[in-house]
Parts: C-alpha cells; sequence; structure tokens
C-alpha cells in the first residue's frame, strides 16, 4: 500500500505539477479495484442517482443514499481520498443542517472530504464546514443540480460575463478554505485560466488538459453505462459489451448443460448417498 493520499498530497501535487487522478464510485468492489490501480482519489458522487439507482438526473439522491454508498466505498479503500458528495438540498437550508448532513459523511460514511455545488451563494456554509474542521471541494461550471435553472446539461462560462463569474466563485471558494475545485464542462481556455489564478488544485470534467487532475464518472469510463456519454469521455474499455457476451455464455451454457462441470461441486462419500436412497 503506497502513502495515503490527503489533503497536504492535494496540494502538494498542485506545486509539483503531478496530475491528480480522481475517479467515482459507489460500491465496495470498484472502489477496492480503483484503490488498488492507484487512483488518488475516489468521489462517491450523486451520480450515483443516475448511473446505479436509475434516475434521470441526481435531485432524488438523499443523505441516506450518500451515507450507504459511501460506507460501502470506504471499506474498499486503504490509499485514496474518498471524497462524499452533498446532495441536492442537503446544504441550501442551513448551516446548521450543512454541518450535520456532511458530518453524517465523515462520521457515519468515513469519507475523508465533501463536495458541494455552488460559489457565492453557498460561501457561508463552505467556511462553517472548514471551521467544524471538514475538509471541502468546490464544484463550479456545470453543476448538475442546477440542471433545471441550466435548462439542461450544458457547457457554461461561455459569455465573457459568465466565464468572469466562473473566475470570481473560484477565488473566493479558494478564499473560503475549500482544498481543491471540481470545473465540469467549462471552455478549456477558461480553466486555464482558473487553474493558473489559484493555489489549490483544480480537478478538471470536460475542462480540458490544463487542469491540475481530471475526473470520471467510472461507468462513462469502462463503458458500463450506456443511457448517456457526454463528448467528454474517453471510453477505455467496453466492460458493458465484455458482460453482456459473458451472460449470454453462461445462459447458452447451462441450456446446453456444460456448466456446471463436475470441478464446480462438492462430493459426498458413496456409502453416505446408499444410505439416502
Ligand atoms: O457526481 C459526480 O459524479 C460528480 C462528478 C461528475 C464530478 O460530481
Amino acid at each position: 500500500m503506497g502513502k495515503k493520499f490527503t489533503v497536504s498530497s492535494f496540494l502538494k501535487s498542485k506545486k509539483e505539477g503531478h496530475k491528480i487522478s480522481m475517479l467515482t464510485a459507489y460500491d465496495y468492489s470498484t472502489a477496492k479495484l480503483l484503490d488498488e490501480a492507484g487512483v488518488d482519489s475516489i468521489l462517491v458522487g450523486d451520480s450515483v442517482g443516475m448511473v446505479v439507482l436509475g434516475y434521470e438526473n441526481t435531485l432524488k439522491v438523499t443523505v441516506d443514499d450518500m451515507v450507504h454508498h459511501i460506507k460501502a466505498v470506504s471499506r474498499g479503500v486503504n490509499r485514496a481520498m474518498v471524497i462524499g458528495d452533498m446532495p441536492f438540498l442537503s446544504y441550501h437550508v442551513s448551516i446548521e443542517e450543512t454541518i450535520k448532513n456532511a458530518g453524517r459523511l465523515i462520521q457515519e460514511g468515513s469519507a475523508h472530504a465533501v463536495k458541494l455545488e455552488g460559489g457565492r451563494d453557498i460561501i457561508d456554509r463552505v467556511k462553517a464546514l472548514v471551521k467544524a474542521q471538514i475538509p471541502v471541494v468546490g464544484h463550479l461550471g456545470l453543476t448538475p443540480q442546477s440542471v433545471n435553472v441550466f435548462g439542461g446539461f450544458k457547457v457554461q462560462g461561455k459569455s465573457e460575463e459568465s466565464a468572469k463569474k466562473i473566475i470570481e466563485d473560484a477565488l473566493l471558494l479558494q478564499e473560503a478554505g475549500v482544498f481543491a475545485i471540481v470545473l465540469e464542462c467549462v471552455p478549456e481556455k477558461l480553466s486555464k485560466i482558473i487553474s493558473e489564478r489559484l493555489h489549490i488544485p483544480t480537478i478538471g470534467i470536460g475542462a480540458g488538459k490544463y487542469c491540475d487532475g481530471q475526473v470520471l464518472v467510472t461507468q462513462d469510463m469502462v463503458g458500463m453505462y450506456s443511457d448517456f456519454t457526454p463528448k467528454f469521455v474517453k471510453k477505455y474499455a467496453n466492460i458493458g459489451e465484455d458482460m453482456k457476451s459473458s451472460v449470454k455464455s453462461y445462459i447458452k451454457e447451462i441450456n446446453e448443460g456444460s456448466f456446471p462441470e463436475e470441478k464446480h461441486g462438492f462430493t459426498i462419500d458413496e456409502a453416505i448417498i446408499n444410505k439416502l436412497d
């Protein structure tokens, strides 16, 4: 097992130019595989709502859902930093509720940090979490919990006004104490400017090569989730097709009688069998 990846490792990586790798996971076995492969950080994203629970967006995901999945992921991880997403409305009502909900992801789920979507509107809650010793990751650009405000999953920061707003929000979040910011679906040249202005790392998803790290939804990256594949996804495997063809072989062998074979079964003394007849 390598040295644990921590908040300090995020900051050190930025200083030393080590690009941070992050992937999502929602269950024990996937988290264990990602950790063994050496990923720096695992995000238990509220994308669990779409990828695992089959919702059309992330809005129905609850704090209970997140705690359940973060617990499973944490049990599979030795080295990577586990970040738990704060779901829709879990940090919008009050500072007190925000701390309670984030506290559940840390205390019950064993997450090392939490992630919140938004900029200037959530600064008071970010500050309160940091004061409560809960490490926070920001999330700007296309923030999927605002899908109904944006009118769909669209690239953000293309106009001068919106680009300036994202830059200002990134600076405000940094000042409030976040230790990293996810930039989702923003133009590459904008994320370059932001990454250069910040002393904390940026983690890009659809934000180009100048970010200090990258994150993808694992099921997209290994070809397991086919409902919708954004342009920024690179498929490194085709696990979905592999799974389907192995299931077809399994069904065929059951029907033909070629599975199970003798080696897959257990034996019993013939004398005992004779007594059972
Ligand atoms: O929920 C999620 O998986 C995320 C990533 C897309 C950054 O927030």
